[in-house]
């Protein structure tokens, strides 16, 4: 009996065993199978996400030897992967562009062609990491046509140049002589409020610079962008020159104690700025007489901005001055900020020549 089903036994066992083989097979191969699906979905997503942000480039990392260790990380998450660095060169610069002041800007307009703006004029590139984060400040009293072309042509630019910025028009309250530098240094202190701005730069409200690779950031030296301007036939006037539009890091601003306070009136500011860069043992950094066109729009003298008489005793004295006169006795009071969707404005009483703000 025993000798008889022995045979039959074996057989049936085998039959399970087997069975039981085949289903574990066609369950791996099922596996497998979504398993792939599943990788090749988030390779397309990956693969896509590189060409967007970097299209001139090779995208790194998806060479077909893959490494195991990498495609299981793929598969680990869901959350969108870490954005690159953005490149040295930012890829959609145009270089040299047409800039006039004959047609009238709609700033609705502008604002439809700005939607990637958000509210107060800041903007972050969504393809990469920008490598800089910069407040751009323009000092500011009854200018709103300029203003306009500002921004009709800047935002646009600085997108292209794929920065991470804000703009800031910090304007001068009441009926007081003017005094660039004093706003600037306001603005640098509010910016920095707002967020952490390693990058400042500052910028007459009527300078359109005339090609894009003309970067609104900052070097390893304090920065001079409108290095050749229409209205001085495209040279520099002189070569210590460094008004209408500087870049300087929060750093190399801190280091020069920021702009002096004491300027009221058109002139001499600037030569002081350059005058304390020098004094702190740095250089100036420039673009080339070609990417450093810029345009300024033609307008007559502001009221209460006339050439200051006294800037050129102030410019001789900068080396002791520029201790004591500068970010850390800036004294001023903020009436109103306002956040526009292409700009935050702030309105600030800074006092007059020989008067405190109230
Ligand atoms: C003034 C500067 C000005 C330059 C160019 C100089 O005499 O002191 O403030 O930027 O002229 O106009």
């Amino acid at each position: 009996m025993m000798r008889s089903c022995a045979p039959g036994r074996v057989f049936q066992v085998s039959c399970v065993a087997l069975l039981a083989l085949s289903a574990l097979h066609l369950t791996v191969t099922l596996l497998y199978y979504l398993d792939i699906h599943v990788y090749t979905a988030q390779m397309v997503r990956r693969i896509g996400g590189l060409l967007i942000s970097q299209p001139t480039s090779s995208p790194a990392g998806i060479s077909p030897n893959f490494t195991a260790a990498a495609r299981n990380r793929t598969l680990a998450t869901t959350s969108p992967l870490p954005l690159q660095p953005c490149p040295e060169t930012p890829p959609r610069l145009v270089g040299p562009s047409r800039i006039e002041f004959s047609q009238s800007i709609n700033l609705e307009d502008v604002r439809q062609n700005n939607l990637l703006v958000r509210e107060g004029g800041r903007y972050t590139p969504s393809e990469c990491t920008a490598l800089q984060k910069v407040a751009v400040i323009i000092p500011f009293r009854d200018r709103d046509e300029h203003l306009k072309y500002w921004l009709y042509y800047l935002h646009p630019l600085l997108q292209r140049q794929q920065l991470d910025y804000g703009v800031y028009i910090i304007n001068q309250h009441g009926e007081e002589t003017f005094n660039r530098a004093k706003l600037l240094n306001v603005g640098f202190m509010e910016a920095l409020k707002e967020d952490n701005y390693n990058c400042f730069v500052f910028s007459d409200v009527d300078l359109i610079p005339m090609d894009d690779r003309n970067i609104y950031k900052c070097y390893n030296q304090p920065r001079h962008l409108a290095v050749s301007m229409d209205k001085f036939s495209f040279r520099l006037p002189y070569k210590q020159f460094f008004g209408g539009i500087s870049a300087l890091s929060r750093e190399q601003h801190e280091k020069i104690n920021g702009f002096p306070n004491d300027y009221w009136g058109w002139g001499g500011e600037d030569d002081d700025i350059y005058n304390r860069i020098v004094f702190r043992g740095m250089g100036i950094s420039r673009p080339d007489g070609v990417i450093g066109k810029c345009r300024m729009i033609v307008h007559r003298r502001d009221k209460k901005n006339e050439p200051n008489p006294q800037r050129f005793d102030r410019i001789a004295r900068t080396r002791q001055t520029m201790q004591n006169d500068g970010l850390n006795s800036l004294k001023y009071k903020v009436l109103q900020m306002r956040k526009y969707p292409l700009y935050t404005f702030i309105d600030v009483d800074i006092g007059g020549p020989g008067r405190p703000p109230s």
